[in-house]
């Protein structure tokens, strides 16, 4: 049986699944293949810690471009992350001919259209499929089963850590910090966690999503993107009680010419699919003018289910390295321009809209009437009695209605003596 070798740069917590699964189930895949995967060499800066997996110290090396270089490596995985030494080793393999498997979204997001660019002009494969909800094949998905289809919308759960604190701290009553802490040790979270939390890597997700969806690269700049730092408990329960709960999404939805590409925390009605994705559980529901809704679902992040993807895209390389098979996937981005990528003050939504009002007669309906004189319909309201020194939250539920013209009220109520602090504006999906 022919041997495919194999050189990994990065022997992270990811690498290391990866080392796993190709050690454990290695009779499986080669029996599947009718080649056999050779781990040749690991490069990593820390070559002396143990990753709990047997690993020859031979094949280890701080020499990353020794890897690439190696005539026994015929594929790359890179799994470094980030967006410097990453790049540039990766542009190397690509650069040499050798086809390359990565998981590193940032890197994407950022620099696709140049990554991209360099594999057509040196006719050399790059899969990516791990990029993007762990061990989800959603990447696959678009790109082979649903290519018969025009790509209405994509709305995803794209970050296990963000969709783990967010059950935590409702289910169990766990601090913001603590949740993030437990999905730290999981190791779920990015290195720097700031770009789960902030949103930023659900951006480069939904990023990679759009350019596969569309056929151009979405520049990361045009992305609307909030994330979940700033989230109340008492909001993330509020919800519940009004029957929605908290989930930070991706919307990718084409409207008109343009197409929507936006990241922050929505209101999901319990009863939504979506809502019921819990924990590091990632999801995605494609909607394509044939299939209509589909879902993909499983574990967006985490060692294992991550590796498992990452040997997917290798495995299918192997198979065609020695033949002059391609698979001609889908390619990322395009050439010319793609549909406008819509501003999020264009865009039509419900609203939850939390103020802290002082508990005065009249107080509420000089909210309503600005809310109501710049077109921003009312569904509900909602206010607790009490509150506390003379203040008391009050929640409005709008109907459906344009970014831009709740802005305008939201100014005016904002600065308006009766309200205190900033309002609260969450957007409603779903
Ligand atoms: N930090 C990412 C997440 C890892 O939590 O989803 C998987 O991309």
């Amino acid at each position: 049986m022919k041997d495919i070798g194999i050189g990994l740069l990065g022997f992270g917590t990811v690498g290391a699944g990866v080392v796993e699964g190709l050690q454990k189930n290695a009779d499986l895949i080669a029996d599947r293949l009718g080649v056999r995967l050779v781990l040749r060499k690991i490069a990593d800066l820390d070559v002396e810690s143990d990753r709990g997996v047997a690993v020859d110290s031979s094949i280890l090396t701080k020499d990353a471009e020794s890897v690439i270089a190696d005539d026994s490596v015929d594929i790359v995985i890179e799994l470094i992350g980030g967006t410097g030494i990453a790049k540039k080793l990766v542009l190397s393999a690509l650069e040499a001919g050798k086809p390359v498997v990565t998981a590193n979204k940032a890197l994407l997001a950022k620099h696709g259209a140049e990554i991209f660019g360099l594999a057509v002009k040196t006719n050399t494969e790059i899969r990516f499929g791990a990029s993007v909800g762990g061990g989800i094949p959603i990447i696959r998905a678009l790109r082979e089963g649903l290519i018969g289809n025009h790509i209405e919308s994509i709305c995803g759960i794209l970050n296990g850590t963000c969709n783990y604190i967010l059950t935590e701290m409702e289910t169990e009553g766990l601090s913001f910090d603590e949740a993030l802490n437990m999905a730290q040790e999981a190791g779920y979270a990015e290195a720097d966690p700031a770009l789960d939390i902030d949103g930023f890597d659900t951006a480069h997700k939904a990023v990679i999503l759009a350019s596969l969806a569309y056929g151009f690269n979405v520049p990361m700049g045009s992305v609307h993107v909030e994330g979940v730092r700033g989230l109340s408990a008492w909001d993330i329960k509020r919800a519940v009680d009004l029957g929605y709960r908290i989930k930070l999404l991706a919307v990718i939805r084409k409207v008109g010419d343009g197409v929507e590409v936006r990241v922050h925390p929505t209101l999901v009605p319990l009863g939504h699919v979506l809502a019921s994705v819990a924990g590091v559980f990632n999801a995605v529901m494609v909607h394509g003018d044939m299939t209509e809704d589909t879902l993909h679902y499983g574990r967006g992040a985490g060692k294992k289910p991550t590796a498992s993807t990452v040997i997917g895209d290798v495995a299918d390389l192997a198979r065609t390295i020695g033949t002059k098979a391609r698979i001609g996937f889908l390619p990322v981005g395009g050439v010319g321009d793609g549909p406008v990528i819509r501003d999020i003050s264009e865009i039509e939504s419900k609203y939850y809209l939390r103020m802290l009002l002082s508990d005065q007669s009249g107080a509420l309906g000089k909210i309503t009437s600005v809310l109501g004189d710049a077109g921003v319909g009312i569904a509900s309201v909602h206010q607790d009695e009490g509150g506390c020194d003379g203040q008391v939250p009050v929640v409005l539920v709008t109907h459906s209605a344009v970014e831009k013209d709740l802005d305008v009220a939201l100014a005016k109520i904002e600065s308006m003596d009766i309200v205190k602090g900033v309002p609260v504006r969450l957007r409603i999906d779903g």
